[in-house]
């Protein structure tokens, strides 16, 4: 196997949302954390998506931003193509930063309103100098423009003039304009509606074959999940629970929560199921369960999975963490009927 371009060990990061010392001391309250990532492993192989899937909260876009140096992690590692990023910030440095691009779920938002899109789309290009010389800037803007299937007339157009889509076809213009290897795709397609979501994922793959981009994609829906996937991560509460190649999740799932995602869909490969809200509550993370933070929306729970944080560990051609699938009692067609 190749050495992967990312590799992910023991991510963590907690949030700390206590009142200031003197309000707790008058208040007599406990200091209070969110552990949004818990320990964290997975790689990305060169040319591959890894797609990180789980409900709203559970920590995606926590890994994204600790990627990019948005946030900096509370433990872990993170080595780009033997670089550690752990301790840098955004910019920093300059060439693994050029490499390394992200897309985020709102088009609009981050895009600023008041530029025209030829200066957004130079914009990394200038700070990144990769294009010096201003002509040859523009010159590689309309390329880009026309690259990602809009037309170099739109760089003098402002991103209200155009559509959700366009303007999600703009970012990912501006994200490859300093040749990255690596994008982060935070929700990218969550925000347009399912005729266009499919366009910008065609997009996306295309991107993906011609400039042999790495990708990690982040999502709730399984149906962009399957579509785009090597491999899946499916993630609760700050901790992945199952990493397993694409095909595996959907014909052979073994966590009981990613059976429970998979299983009111009747048909997966039509399905444009929403992850927002499966069957149960999802537990308060400022206060999750003890032991597997799954086990009070288990069939399968036991005393020990009440106690016992499990571990994450190979199974098959998979990483699991789950009492029940390490003790081999985890018989898909006993659960089926449970769920
Ligand atoms: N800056 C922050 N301060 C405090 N809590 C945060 C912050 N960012 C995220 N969280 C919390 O961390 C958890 C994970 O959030 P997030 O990574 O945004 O999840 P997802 O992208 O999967 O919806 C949530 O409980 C969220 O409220
Ligand atoms: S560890 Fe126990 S509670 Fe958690 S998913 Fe496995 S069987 Fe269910
Ligand atoms: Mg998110």
């Amino acid at each position: 196997m190749s050495t992967p371009l990312l590799n992910v060990t023991g991510l963590k990061k907690s949030f700390d949302l206590s009142q200031p010392f003197l309000n707790r001391l008058f208040s007599g309250d406990e200091r209070k954390f969110v552990h949004a990532v818990d320990g964290v492993d997975f790689s990305i192989e060169r040319g591959t998506t890894l797609s990180l899937v789980g409900e709203s909260g559970c920590g995606k876009s926590t890994v994204a931003k600790l990627l990019m140096g948005l946030t900096h992690p509370s433990d872990g590692n993170m080595r780009f193509d033997g670089n550690e990023l752990a301790g840098m910030s955004a910019g920093d440095p300059p060439d693994v930063r050029r490499r390394m691009q992200m897309i985020f779920q709102d088009p609009f938002a981050s895009l600023n309103p008041r530029w025209r899109v030829a200066r957004i789309i130079a914009e990394p290009m200038k700070s990144f100098g990769t294009h010096p010389d201003p002509s040859e800037r523009r010159k590689e803007v309309d390329r880009l423009l026309e690259f990602v299937g809009l037309s170099a007339a739109d760089g003098e157009k402002f991103p209200h003039e155009f559509s959700g889509g366009q303007r999600q076809r703009i970012s990912i213009a501006r994200a490859i304009s300093t040749k990255p290897e690596f994008l982060v795709c935070d929700e990218p397609t969550s925000a347009l509606d399912v005729s266009v979501q499919a366009q910008i994922l065609n997009l996306m793959r295309e991107l993906q074959r011609e400039l042999g981009l790495t990708y990690l994609f982040i999502t709730h829906d399984l149906a962009v999940v399957n579509y785009i996937s090597d491999y899946i991560g499916v993630m609760y509460l700050g901790r992945l629970v199952e990493l397993a190649p694409a095909e595996q999740i959907f014909a052979a799932p073994q966590h009981p929560y990613t059976r429970l995602l998979l299983e009111t869909v009747p048909d997966i490969t039509m399905a444009h199921r929403d992850m927002e809200r499966p069957a149960g509550e999802v537990p308060n993370p400022i206060t999750p369960p003890m032991g597997c933070h799954f086990n009070p929306r288990c069939p399968l729970a036991t005393d020990r999975c009440r106690t016992e944080k499990p571990e994450f560990l190979p199974y098959g051609s998979s990483r699991v963490r789950c009492h029940a699938v390490q003790e081999g009692r985890a018989d898909q067609a006993v659960l089926r009927e449970d769920l």
